[in-house]
């Protein structure tokens, strides 16, 4: 079976067609740049942007996989969370096409589709497992028991960690969303420039907090004058970074320990980060554990994943209703 996927639950038009063993046969992903010159996505800006482009992107996406859409057994599209007018874009779309042509549809929750991009490309990945979500506007610690059966261990009190290193970004002049300059920044910074507050860590639990750190990288860079500040860009990115990461990483290690689960998958944004991803390596291998992450691609939202997950739904639940609503706070455990 082929399904078709489709996500536009904030700034990404995205569009694709994978099959039943979990080959990607195209993954379109057109992100909007409008967004830059305002800081932050404009949710009206979003909604008329997806409308541009969510045809040319579906057939970019047939095109690719060489298919029609009597290829097509099953369409997927995301329900929430996310922005409610882009999220009926591409969820009206869907369910028209899955009308009109009478193909079984089925609404995905984002967040499930974060968690199964690692399901999409690591089979050897144990069904039960423990997932570190850390996205542009989640920070959860999840125990997945198997598909659909989520344990909620932790989530951020406060800032989610993509949020925390989009606002550090914009702080040091990167631009918007500045995660992934700030990453490729720190790259030739010193981590031990500056000591961040790590919050939360020694604390029991398995909480996060990051607008403490948000804030302490705000006063220490309010203190420069422009001179330090422009030399140590660099330095104070390395040092955001190397708090951010070490919190994410003693907690995740501490999880996996404490409810004795030993394959650790990362999802969301971040978890394109390379220095999540080599710390968090090192300090599973000292301890025996398995880390996953999906390929930079599809950490960042994508509607591979989406059909992905949207596939196991299906299995699972059979086609949703096409009268389903977006559901803008939809809630990972009610996925
Ligand atoms: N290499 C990187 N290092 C750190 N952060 C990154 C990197 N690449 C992307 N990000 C961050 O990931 C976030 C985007 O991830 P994602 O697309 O999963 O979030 P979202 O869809 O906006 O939020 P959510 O999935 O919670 O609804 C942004 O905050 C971005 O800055
Ligand atoms: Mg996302």
């Amino acid at each position: 079976m082929h399904i078709l996927g489709v996500e536009t639950s904030c700034d990404e038009t995205s569009v694709a067609v994978i099959d039943d063993n979990n080959r990607i046969l195209s993954n379109i992903i057109h992100t909007q740049e409008v967004h830059s010159r305002f800081g932050g996505v404009v949710p009206e800006v979003a909604s008329r942007a997806h409308v541009k482009k969510i045809v040319p992107t579906y057939q970019a996406a047939l095109a690719e996989a060489e298919m029609t859409l009597d290829d097509i057994g099953l369409i997927a599209a995301t329900m929430g969370p996310g922005l409610v007018g882009p999220l009926l874009v591409g969820l009206t779309f869907a369910k028209g096409l899955a009308f009109a042509r009478d193909i079984p549809f089925v609404a995905v929750n984002h967040m499930e589709g974060h968690l199964a991009a690692n399901i999409l490309e690591h089979p050897d990945l144990s069904e039960h497992h423990l997932t570190l979500i850390v996205s542009g506007g989640h920070t959860m610690l999840v125990e997945v028991e198997k598909f659909g059966h989520y344990r909620m261990i932790g989530r951020t009190k406060d800032d989610a960690a993509g949020e925390a290193f989009d606002k550090v970004a914009k702080l040091l002049g990167l631009g918007y969303p500045g995660g992934a300059e700030l990453d490729r920044k720190a790259e030739s910074g010193d981590p031990n420039y500056c000591k961040f507050p790590r919050p939360l860590i020694k604390e029991p639990g398995f909480q996060f907090s990051f607008s403490g750190l948000k804030t302490a990288v705000a006063i220490h860079v309010g203190k420069l004058d422009e001179q330090s500040r422009s030399q140590h860009i660099a330095d104070i990115a390395a040092s955001f970074q190397e708090a951010a990461v070490d919190v994410l990483s003693e907690k995740t290690i501490k999880a996996a320990q404490d409810k004795q689960i030993t394959d650790i998958t990362l999802s969301g944004g971040v978890a394109a980060n390379r220095r999540l991803r080599s710390v968090l390596g090192e300090r599973c291998d000292r301890a025996g554990l398995r880390l996953f992450y999906p390929s930079p691609a599809l950490c960042t939202d994508n509607a591979a994943m989406i059909a992905a997950a949207g596939y196991y739904r299906f299995r699972e639940d059979g086609p949703s209703e096409l009268i389903t609503n977006a559901v803008p706070y939809l809630k990972l455990e009610q996925a």
